[in-house]
């Protein structure tokens, strides 16, 4: 007997699971198939992003950061700590902690939202009469009928040809996140946004890093400004990236992993490492889901094809997240998901792919929103710019942290805000203000005119904006 619902989703990580809150919040019947699974063989809702991304690699940043700040920062405020140690095993234990936490979470949103929650693997079965069968393969073995289908299979780690994961030598973030001893070397492939949030809480724990990127430029996405500055600040820090590299053979014995690589000059390289982290991209999950036999259509890079609703080629199937184009985020995921569930109930989801934010948790921070300085001059668009350090900043000062910058872009008639970018302390919970900025469509003016607090680190946003008038008060 199939169980009937209004809504199926497949998949219960950022998108999948806000989808199905979303939906059910607006009256309908949502069922949601999730096939992570936790080391006691339960249920693990929440994905990539609980699971083996955003929630652990968050925890053990804030651990690291905390460790660096007590053997190399608490002195200059007078804290003396004698015999500071670093016990992996209890930084591993609190980080899984904080993960259950968010799986629970969300099985207690599931019961109190009343969606059905289904653990296991969902398979695309038969077109039948009033929707699409989907079949549940696992610890619930089931066949449910959606009306509507959303996918929300989300992503996978992308391998190096040749050098599969076995997450004790070569990591993908699964075993990044589970590394139980510091290794002395690290070697990190991909100095994007993995490899930098990682490669940076090894270092901080006392491994020597060396990354190897294959594109010339550091961070070719961020603004050039920004990016320079943090280049600068994670090479004093001590992480090695070498840039423009080509990866060659990569070996893993009992003695460690050794990469063969070609550095910038031309000149053959071998870099030998106890642990190798292969942080190089993702690639959609679509395999399991019967996505073929469905009819469902997928785009050249194996992504399922969607249009900018997220509807898919079948009628009523739509799809959300890392599975689909677009940056691979969990808050974009979110918005898709909220979005495509409004849609179903015949309202009008929206996603404003201009202001998603960009946030990379290294110390000092990254964080951005909206256009980069260089595609502004790509496309010919007349701007101005103006940036505030945090050295002028008071708040950052007594903090401790003066280490970068806010650098606002606005249009040279209108004065619209047309990019922020922000590298220094807090820069994921400063970014906020320009995306709800840049939602309103506000000027630099705007924010130049706004009262903020004193002393705050969201000063440095206001005289960055004064900045772009040549205005500053404190510089
Ligand atoms: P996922 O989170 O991948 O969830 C998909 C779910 O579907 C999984 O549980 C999977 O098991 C399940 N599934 C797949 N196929 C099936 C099937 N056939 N049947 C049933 N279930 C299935 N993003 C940020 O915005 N901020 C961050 O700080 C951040 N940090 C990250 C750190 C790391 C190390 C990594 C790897 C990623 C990070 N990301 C971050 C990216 C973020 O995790 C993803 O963008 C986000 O998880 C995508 O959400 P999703 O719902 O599309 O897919
Ligand atoms: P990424 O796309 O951020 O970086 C991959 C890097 O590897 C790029 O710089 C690329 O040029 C390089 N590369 C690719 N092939 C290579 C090769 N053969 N040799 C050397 N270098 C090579 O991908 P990453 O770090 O794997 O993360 C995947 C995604 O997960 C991110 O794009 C992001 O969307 C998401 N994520 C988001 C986080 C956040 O929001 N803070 C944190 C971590 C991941």
């Amino acid at each position: 007997m199939s169980k009937n619902f209004d809504v199926v989703v497949i998949g219960a990580g950022p998108g999948g699971y806000i989808a199905a809150i979303r939906a059910a919040q607006l009256g309908l019947s949502v069922a949601c198939i999730d096939a992570w699974t936790n080391a006691q063989g339960g249920p693990a809702p929440g994905g990539t992003c609980t699971n083996v991304g955003c929630i652990p690699s968050k925890a053990l940043l804030q651990s690291t950061e905390n460790y660096e700040h007590a053997s190399l920062h608490f002195k200059d405020h007078g804290i003396q700590i004698k015999g500071l140690e670093l016990d992996v095993g209890r930084m591993l234990a609190r980080k899984d902690g904080v993960v259950k936490q968010n799986n629970d979470g969300i099985l207690y949103l599931f019961k109190k939202n009343k969606v059905s929650f289904f653990h296991g693997r969902g398979g695309f079965g038969a077109k039948v009469e009033g929707g699409y069968e989907v079949k549940v393969a696992g610890n619930s073995e089931e066949v449910l009928v959606g009306k509507h289908v959303i996918v929300a299979t989300g992503s996978s780690p992308r391998a190096l040809p040749g050098a599969p994961f076995d997450e004790k030598l070569i990591l993908s973030n699964d075993g990044a996140l589970a590394i139980d001893e510091v290794p002395n070397r690290l070697g990190v492939i991909g100095a994007g946004v993995i490899g930098l949030e990682m490669g940076s809480v090894w270092r901080r724990c006392g491994a020597e890093v060396t990354i190897l990127e294959a594109l010339p430029a550091f961070l070719g996405a961020v603004d050039e400004t920004i990016a320079k500055e943090a280049h600068k600040v994670f090479t004093k820090q001590g992480l090695k990236i070498h840039l423009g590299v080509k990866i060659g053979a990569v070996k893993a014995d009992k003695k460690g992993v050794s990469i063969d690589w070609t550095d910038d000059q031309g000149a053959a390289q071998t870099l030998a490492v106890d642990k190798l982290i292969v942080s190089i991209g993702r690639v959609p999950n679509t395999g399991g889901l019967n996505a073929e036999a469905a009819g469902l259509a997928l785009d050249e890079r194996g992504n399922v094809k969607v249009d900018e609703a997220c509807r898919t080629n079948l009628p009523n199937i739509w799809a959300i997240g890392d599975v689909v184009r677009g940056p691979m985020l969990a808050h974009k995921a979110e918005e898709e998901g909220v979005a495509v569930a409004e849609r179903i109930a015949g309202q009008h989801g929206h996603v404003n792919f201009n202001t998603i934010p960009w946030v990379i948790y290294t110390s000092p921070e990254i964080a951005w929103v909206g256009q980069t300085e260089q595609q502004l001059k790509q496309s010919g668009r007349s701007y101005k710019a103006g940036s505030f350090p945090f050295m002028a900043n008071g708040r950052a000062r007594a903090l401790g942290d003066t280490t970068g910058m806010v650098k606002f872009l606005a249009d040279a008639k209108t004065d619209e805000i047309l990019g922020v970018h922000i590298v220094g302390p807090m820069a994921s919970e400063l970014i906020s203000e320009a995306v709800v900025a840049m939602e309103f469509k506000a000027s630099a003016e705007d924010i130049a005119r706004i009262c903020h607090a004193h002393p705050s680190l969201s000063e440095a946003t206001k005289e960055a904006a004064l900045a772009v008038d040549k205005r500053t008060l404190n510089l």
